[in-house]
């Protein structure tokens, strides 16, 4: 019989309860995080081919188990029968910094909150984020082609993503404070995923508590003056007048913990999809030539303003970013705790129990994706996905935490590819492949080389 296990008592499940699963967890305290960390793809290949899709292993301190393939994906994100909690999951990686985001929240809580924030996902208010998008990738994208030559393409990403969610998230006119706000946000990401945990002078996390002090200051100015205003285009508006089933606003502390939690959630993903995306296109020009005809095809000049309707008439290029997601999942891994006993593969696994999936590893199944490091954008073409498993390709998770921003993703990815490739040719130096570091997120070791040279 499966037993329900109230949050407050879920410990770690004791060691000896784990042991019947098969696994390696390495050296005392350490486990096996340093083996994980130096090759995240490869460790769970190797641990898969020894043990199979269901091993035991230690990270960061407490024995996990890590469920591999489609199966897996779907057991844990669809999680019909709510054994799994991602709050648990997620809690000790963002819970210090992001606290009760939209991931950090569970069941009926999450599912009501996540109804509150969808007024902010409708097709109107992103028809206006778009139009900012689409004004900001222009202009960046002139300011590219008057600068031809080598660039470091993450750096450039970077800048540009969160330039783009300054307008679109906190609204046009933010001001002068925008470079204070931008680098608080920038100091919270990097210590979200900082090795030393506690938040001591000096270190990534002293400094991410800091800017998350900064950011909380902000927004408390800030939500009275924009209720007191009304209206808004911009994500944090829609936010301040959002209001529960019951016709209650949003409190102030969830708006400050859901806008937070949004920017985080928007800014990493973004800047390493559009830049594995570009890194594919240069290092494969067939393709990029393809997605220039179908862009160019669209119509009106090189600068002119893209309309929401052209998005959908771009099938390539959607083909292409999703694979450029398969190739690398900006969220390799995902986190859960069981708040249930549950059996899977024939494997008994306590609650309590730490439970990762692996993106990543689905991604590069070669009984589902033959050649699975070569860029194939037609493995999303219908005939092709036809028969495909529905959680073997999961780079927004799927079931009720499913990435809220999948459709403002899938805009400003094609907004940027219609402005990038109607201006802009890119290529690599022959024999040049940069490196990637791919957890937590994936990124360019060395910011990835690429040169750039108007389009003749
Ligand atoms: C290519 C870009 C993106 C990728 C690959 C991505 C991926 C994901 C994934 C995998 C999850 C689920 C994690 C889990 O279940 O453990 C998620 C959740 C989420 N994402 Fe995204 N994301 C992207 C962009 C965005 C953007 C642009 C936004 C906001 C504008 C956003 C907002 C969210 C939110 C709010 C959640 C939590 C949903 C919930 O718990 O109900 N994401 N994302």
């Amino acid at each position: 019989m499966s037993m329900v296990l109230p949050s407050s008592s879920l410990n770690p499940p004791k060691r000896n309860s784990l042991t019947h699963i098969p696994g390696d967890e390495g050296w005392p305290i350490i486990g096996k995080t340093l083996a994980a960390l130096a090759d995240p793809k490869g460790h769970v290949e190797a641990n898969f081919k020894k043990f199979g899709p269901v091993y035991r292993t230690h990270m960061f301190g407490e024995t996990s188990i890590s469920l591999l393939g489609p199966e897996a994906n779907e057991l844990v994100l669809f999680d019909q029968d709510k054994r799994f909690s991602s709050e648990l999951g997620w809690g000790p990686i963002l819970g210090l910094l992001f606290p009760r985001g939209l991931m950090l929240r569970d069941f009926d809580e999450h599912r009501a909150h996540r109804k509150t924030l969808s007024v902010a996902f409708k097709s109107g208010p992103m028809k206006s984020y778009f139009t900012e998008l689409d004004k900001g990738i222009a202009a960046r994208i002139r300011s590219w082609t008057q600068t031809p030559g080598e660039m470091l393409l993450y750096p450039a990403m970077k800048q540009l993503t969160l330039d783009l969610a300054a307008t679109s998230f906190l609204g046009a006119d933010i001001g002068p404070e925008v470079t204070e706000i931008n680098k608080a946000f920038i100091d919270m990401v990097a210590a979200a995923v900082a090795p030393i945990r506690r938040p001591l002078p000096g270190t990534q996390m002293g400094r991410g508590v800091k800017g998350r002090k900064r950011i909380v200051a902000y927004f408390s100015e800030q939500i009275p003056l924009r209720r007191a205003k009304g209206g808004g285009d911009d994500l944090f508006s829609q936010l301040c007048q959002a209001t529960h089933e019951d016709g209650a606003l949003l409190s102030n502390q969830d708006i400050i913990d859901h806008m937070s939690f949004l920017m985080m959630a928007a800014h990493d993903t973004l800047t390493s999809s559009l830049t594995s995306f570009v890194g594919e296109l240069a290092a494969n020009p067939v393709w990029q030539q393809k997605l220039r005809d179908e862009v160019t095809a669209l119509g009106p000049a090189a600068d002119a303003a893209v309309t929401f309707d052209q998005l959908e008439a771009m099938p390539l290029t959607e083909m292409a970013f999703k694979e450029a997601l398969r190739l690398k999942p900006p969220v390799p891994s995902m986190p859960r705790r069981a708040v249930r006993d549950f059996t899977f593969k024939g494997f008994d696994v306590p609650g309590g129990t730490l439970i990762g999936i692996n993106p990543l590893f689905t991604h590069h199944m070669a009984e589902i994706w033959p050649e699975p490091d070569r860029f194939d954008p037609l493995r999303f073409t219908e005939d092709a996905q036809r028969g495909r498993h529905r959680f073997a390709w999961v780079p927004f998770g799927g079931g009720a935490h499913m990435c809220l921003g999948l459709h403002f993703a899938n805009m400003q990815a094609k907004c940027f590819a219609r402005h990038f490739l109607q201006n802009l040719e890119v290529s690599l130096a022959p024999g040049y492949r940069a490196a990637w570091q791919m957890w937590p997120i994936p990124k360019p070791r060395d910011g990835l080389r690429v040169n750039v040279k108007p389009v003749t």
